[in-house]
């Protein structure tokens, strides 16, 4: 921040910590921050020299504030102590290298002084390496981190640079150390040598710089927002740079999407921004010259309440909750009603000067991971159906470790909630190298995947904080359901069964809405499930994708073993299983696998299995041999078949709510995830 008014330590720390709280969703093993021990004020009457202040801490944000409030207490730290200027960093970790622990928490450090911190989203491949030399070069280190490499490298280029009292610039410390790390990477510096200046660079992992005006009568809460371009104007400022908007956005809107190779310089309450050409990820010669970049923010969408509970307890049964208004947002201005005489349509403008080509290709691939994976595969049907090209699913993951075949005749669909998967982000490189049509279906507008596939969809769902995705899921599938209509629009004899589907995503809301009145009756049986070891799930044609996905929700949020299978596949090893003890969920909703579940439930009856049958409403007595007494039945409202996995993963989703709460687990911080995977 830089302010033509002081700010007090109070407010820095209640900034950063407030931040931290906004990440949280995508690491909470520890975390840490760096503030500056003393003020810049030239009028401060304490010393310059001290280095920054340094707090780590293992588990989650509160542990970390309640610790920072008692060393400030021991320290005697005045929280009253104003700054003109001040750079505050601070990380919230998933433990990539190393067990979460105090020691390797973020910032780390290039040794006892302080003289470099760093926090670090992304992994340094070559760190092993790098950690070798500098040891030989006498550095110690401390943590089991591959971060620890950046400050350490840091001050050795320092220390070099700065031999026989020549002077050295941050950036170009920076600059040098970047042309040695190999890996995926957003970093912050802070250095004890550059006080009140902050550096920022990426490659691969997501940056965002924040810029919040304000004008000379701020002191009176005006903002002054009229601000095209960053420039060095002496307006106060306060700037963010984040790895993820939810933590910038109640500060300002205006931002500026950070690219690979670029440096973000902040220096005196200004920005400048360096680009570096890459070579492979290398950044070029830190001497040669680089050049300057004018770029203009871009608007946030992002509203403050949408990263707000509400008057919900958790987030994911929030988004659970606001599912009918997250698939009309979806829908919004892409479905055409048609009229007398024009037919009903579908308008993707992200797509429209590609769906020709798409038409087209040999092979439609689907690419990603967890969630998205799962909402692919409830839509490859309908995609197969209305397209007539063979569709391949690929778990972005065992895509690239095979390097399977990919052509310039494919079109490959990159399917990710957050858009900045690293797994995902690999299969794009490696497509786009293989020459096919890259298309992006992701949730974060100016994530890595929206801007480097050649075109795509937002799904528009609204900030999913949740790690267990649930509104995301069932706006791709919709996303995915509207990509099928608009590549067979051209086929005449499917018009029918297109403007079938089109009514049914119109009246879909609305069914999404009368299923979550199934919310007691999924806690009623939650509590009957409470202290079972294991759980499975049977699904086939559009909801095999359903039995994986209810799994998945149950397993990761209340951590109670489960598996989603295809009923084809029951025969033949999943039926050894089978016992009165081991409850077991069907999918057996009206389409044309719907017979085929009737005698998967009865294999299952006969072997005295312990049945939980998701049906059509009023299918009940008709689904289950000897009428629904013995079998526990779920009812749902039939819509179109291809939409059938947005109604029907409804119930599951509350289940996992329910038996997370009620095993007392953690519902939107699952034990070991994070919802963002930026590492690989
Ligand atoms: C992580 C999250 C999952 C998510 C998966 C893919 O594992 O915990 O909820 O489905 O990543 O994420 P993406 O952002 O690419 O959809």
């Amino acid at each position: 921040l830089n302010y033509n008014v002081k700010r007090d330590r109070r407010f820095i720390l209640d900034i950063l910590f407030n931040g931290l709280r906004r990440l949280e969703y995508r690491g909470y093993d520890s975390s840490g921050i760096s503030i500056d021990y003393s003020s810049s004020d030239p009028n401060s009457q304490l010393s310059f020299s001290a280095p920054p202040l340094v707090f780590r801490q293992e588990g989650n944000i509160d542990s970390l504030v309640k610790s920072v409030y008692k060393d400030v207490a021991l320290m005697k730290l005045n929280l009253e102590e104003p700054f003109c200027i001040h750079g505050g960093i601070a990380h919230t970790r998933w433990a990539t290298h190393g067990e979460p622990s105090p020691k390797n928490s973020h910032p780390q450090t290039s040794g006892a002084k302080n003289e470099f911190l760093v926090v670090h989203n992304g992994v340094i491949t070559n760190y092993e390496v790098l950690k070798e030399t500098l040891m030989r070069h006498g550095f110690n280190f401390e943590s089991d981190t591959d971060t620890e490499v950046i400050p350490k490298l840091a001050k050795y280029v320092f220390d070099k640079a700065t031999e026989g009292d020549q002077s050295v610039t941050f950036s170009q410390v920076v600059l040098e150390v970047m042309r040695h790390l190999e890996g995926a990477y957003a970093l912050i510096f802070k250095s004890h040598h550059y006080p009140n200046e902050l550096i920022a660079c990426k490659r691969g992992s997501p940056l965002l710089l924040g810029v919040k005006e304000l004008s000379e009568d701020m002191r009176s809460g005006a903002l002054f927002l009229d601000l095209n371009f960053i420039s060095g104007n002496g307006h106060p400022k306060e700037l963010f740079l984040s790895s993820d908007a939810s933590a910038i956005v109640e500060h300002t809107k205006k931002v500026l999407v950070i690219e690979d190779g670029e440096v973000v310089h902040l220096k005196g309450g200004g920005v400048s921004i360096l680009k570096f050409e890459n070579d492979k990820g290398k950044c070029g010669n830190a001497l040669s010259r680089p050049s300057s970049v004018q770029r203009a923010l871009s608007f946030l969408e992002m509203e403050v309440e949408q990263i707000n509970k509400g008057k919900y307890e958790h987030y994911m049964q929030k988004e659970i909750h606001e599912q009918p208004e997250s698939l009309t947002t979806t829908m919004r201005g892409r479905l055409k009603h048609g009229g007398s005489t024009k037919a009903k349509t579908v308008l993707l403008g992200g797509l429209k000067d590609h769906i020709k080509t798409i038409r087209r290709s040999r092979r439609i691939l689907f690419i990603g991971c967890g969630t998205s994976y799962n909402a692919a595969l409830a839509a490859r049907p309908i995609i197969e159906e209305l397209s007539g090209v063979p569709v391949t699913m690929e778990i972005a993951s065992d895509l690239v470790d095979r390097q399977g075949p990919i052509y310039r005749e494919d079109t490959a669909v990159f399917v990710s909630q957050s858009g900045e998967t690293a797994d995902t982000l690999l299969a794009l490189e490696y497509a786009l190298e293989n020459g096919a049509l890259c298309v992006g279906i992701t949730n974060t507008v100016g994530s890595a995947i929206a801007r480097n596939t050649h075109c795509g969809i937002h799904i528009n769902a609204g900030c999913e904080i949740g790690v267990a995705s649930t509104k995301a899921y069932t706006s791709q599938i919709v996303v995915m359901a509207m990509l099928a209509l608009a590549i067979g629009d051209d086929a005449i004899s499917s018009q029918a069964r297109r403007e079938a589907i089109i009514d049914g995503l119109f009246d879909l809301p609305n069914k999404v809405r009368e299923v979550l009145n199934l919310d007691q009756e999924m806690k009623d049986l939650a509590k009957l499930l409470i202290a079972e070891q294991s759980l499975l799930v049977f699904g086939r044609g559009y909801n095999f994708a359903t039995a994986l996905e209810g799994a998945l929700k149950v397993k990761e949020v209340s951590l109670m073993h489960s598996e989603g299978m295809l009923a084809g596949e029951m025969k033949h090893g999943p039926l050894a299983l089978v016992d009165e003890n081991l409850p077991i969920i069907v999918i057996a909703t009206r389409d044309t696998c719907f017979s085929k579940q009737q005698s998967v439930i009865q294999q299952l009856h006969a072997r005295k299995g312990r049945l939980i049958v998701v049906c059509s409403k009023g299918d009940a007595a008709a689904v289950c041999p000897g009428g629904s007494s013995s079998c526990r039945m779920i009812e749902v409202p039939q819509v179109e078949d291809c939409l059938q996995p947005v109604v029907n993963i409804i119930p599951l989703q509350l289940l996992a709510y329910h038996l997370t709460v009620l095993r007392g687990y953690n519902v939107d911080q699952p034990r070991n995830l994070a919802k963002s995977v930026t590492t690989q």
